[in-house]
C-alpha cells in the first residue's frame, strides 16, 4: 500500500561530487523534506574538490542526511515506496556511497531501486518548479563539470545533443576566479566581483560561437585568454599579481560575459537545430544572474518558452532526483547489480 496520504513516496539521494543530499518526494511531485550537506569548508583549502576526502566526507553524513531528511518529511523509513539514487556521472568514490547506502535501504525494505542520471535530473529540477509544460524541450545543464544540450523528447527520453570538448563553464568559472585571487568557491564569487565590472572592458573570445552549424562549447581557450591578459603567455605564476579592485571587477565581468555569450548562442542553435520551442535550464552555473538575466532576453527577442531552474536547485541537489517518479511509473527498476558509471559523460 502507497505511503503517506495514499500518495507514492521516494527517497532519493544525491553524492555525486560534493554534496550530500537526500530528498523525499511524492507521486505529485510536492517535496516533503530535503536537505543538503555541502563539504565548501572542507575542500575550501585546497582550492577545489579532493575526491578522496569528499567520499570520506559522504561516508560521515549519508546516514545523519538520510535521518534529517526523513525527520523534515514527518515519515518512517518503512513508509518510502522505493528508493533512488544519482549513480552518473561523477567521482567514483562520492558516488558509490550513495549507491552502497540506496541499494542497502532496498534491500532491507523490500522496495525498487531507481537509477538517475545526475544531468538529467538537473533539467528535471524544472519540471519539479514549474510543472509539465517543461517538456518536450532542449535541455541545457551547465555545472561544474559540464555544459550539454540535450533534445529532451520527454523526461525519460533525452538525447545528447552536444556540449564542451574541453572544460564545462563551471570549472572556467572556478578556475578563473582561482586566478583573480578570489575566494571558493568560484563561480559565485566571480559573479559577486563582475557586479561592479564592465563587461566590455577586456575583449575575451567566444569560442565555438564562429562554427555555427556545431552544438559544441570550449571554455579552455577562454581560461587561458584571462591568463595571458593576467600574466602575459606561457607564464603561470600569479602570485605577484597585484590587482586593483576595479581591474578585477572588470576582467571577472568581462569573462562572465564571454561564457555566457557562448552558452546562450549554442542554446539558440539547439532550438533552431531541433525546430523546439522550449528552452529547460539547471545546474550550478545557471544560478548565476548575469547568465539567467540573459538567456531571459534572448527567450524575448527569439520567441521561446525559458525555464530556469531555480537557484536553490540549480546547484546539486537531492530534489531533482524526483525524475526517478518517471522512471517508476515506466517500470525503469534496476537490480542490485546497478554499477557507478563515473567521469564525465561527453
Ligand atoms: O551543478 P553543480 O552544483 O555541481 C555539479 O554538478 O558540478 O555546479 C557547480 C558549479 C561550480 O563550478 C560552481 O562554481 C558553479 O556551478 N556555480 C556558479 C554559480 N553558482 C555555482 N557559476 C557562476 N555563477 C554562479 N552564481
Ligand atoms: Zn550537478
Amino acid at each position: 500500500m502507497p505511503g503517506f496520504d495514499g500518495k507514492m513516496l521516494l527517497l532519493t539521494l544525491e553524492t555525486t561530487c560534493d554534496e550530500t543530499a537526500a530528498a523525499v518526494v511524492s507521486d505529485t511531485l510536492e517535496v516533503l523534506g530535503s536537505v543538503v550537506a555541502s563539504q565548501d569548508v572542507i575542500h575550501e583549502r585546497f582550492g577545489g574538490v579532493v575526491p578522496e576526502i569528499a567520499s570520506r566526507a559522504h561516508l560521515e553524513r549519508i546516514v545523519p542526511v538520510i535521518d534529517e531528511t526523513l525527520k523534515r518529511a514527518g515519515i518512517p523509513l518503512e513508509r518510502l515506496d522505493a528508493v533512488a539514487v544519482a549513480n552518473r556521472p561523477g567521482l567514483a568514490g562520492s558516488l558509490l556511497v550513495g549507491l552502497t547506502a540506496a541499494k542497502t535501504l532496498a534491500l532491507v525494505l523490500e522496495k525498487p531501486l531507481i537509477a538517475v542520471n545526475h544531468l538529467q535530473a538537473h533539467v528535471y529540477a524544472c519540471r519539479v518548479a514549474f510543472g509539465p509544460e517543461v517538456f518536450p524541450c532542449v535541455g541545457l545543464v551547465v555545472s561544474g563539470g559540464h555544459s550539454s544540450l540535450f533534445r529532451c523528447s520527454g523526461p525519460v527520453d533525452f538525447t545528447l545533443l552536444g556540449g564542451t570538448i574541453d572544460d564545462a563553464a563551471g570549472e572556467a568559472f572556478d578556475k578563473v576566479a582561482a586566478m583573480l585571487g578570489l575566494p571558493y568557491p568560484g563561480g559565485p564569487s566571480l559573479q559577486k566581483a563582475a557586479e561592479n565590472g564592465d563587461p566590455k572592458a577586456y575583449v575575451f573570445p567566444r569560442p565555438m560561437l564562429d562554427v555555427p552549424d556545431r552544438i559544441a562549447f570550449s571554455f579552455s581557450g577562454l581560461k587561458t585568454a584571462v591568463r595571458y591578459q593576467l600574466v602575459g603567455p606561457g607564464k603561470t605564476d600569479f602570485s605577484r599579481l597585484a590587482l586593483s579592485e576595479c581591474e578585477i571587477a572588470d576582467l571577472a565581468a568581462s569573462f562572465q560575459e564571454a561564457v555566457v555569450d557562448c552558452l546562450v548562442g549554442k542554446a539558440l542553435h539547439a532550438l533552431r537545430q531541433t525546430g523546439m520551442k522550449t528552452l529547460s535550464i539547471g545546474g550550478g552555473v545557471a544560478a548565476n544572474a548575469r547568465f539567467r538575466e540573459k538567456m531571459s532576453e534572448a527567450a524575448r527577442r527569439h520567441g521561446f518558452r525559458l525555464f530556469i531552474a531555480p537557484p536553490k536547485l540549480c546547484t546539486d541537489n537531492a530534489v531533482m532526483g524526483a525524475i526517478a517518479i518517471e522512471r517508476f511509473k515506466a517500470g525503469l527498476f534496476e537490480s542490485l547489480e546497478l554499477d557507478i558509471h563515473s567521469g564525465l559523460e561527453r
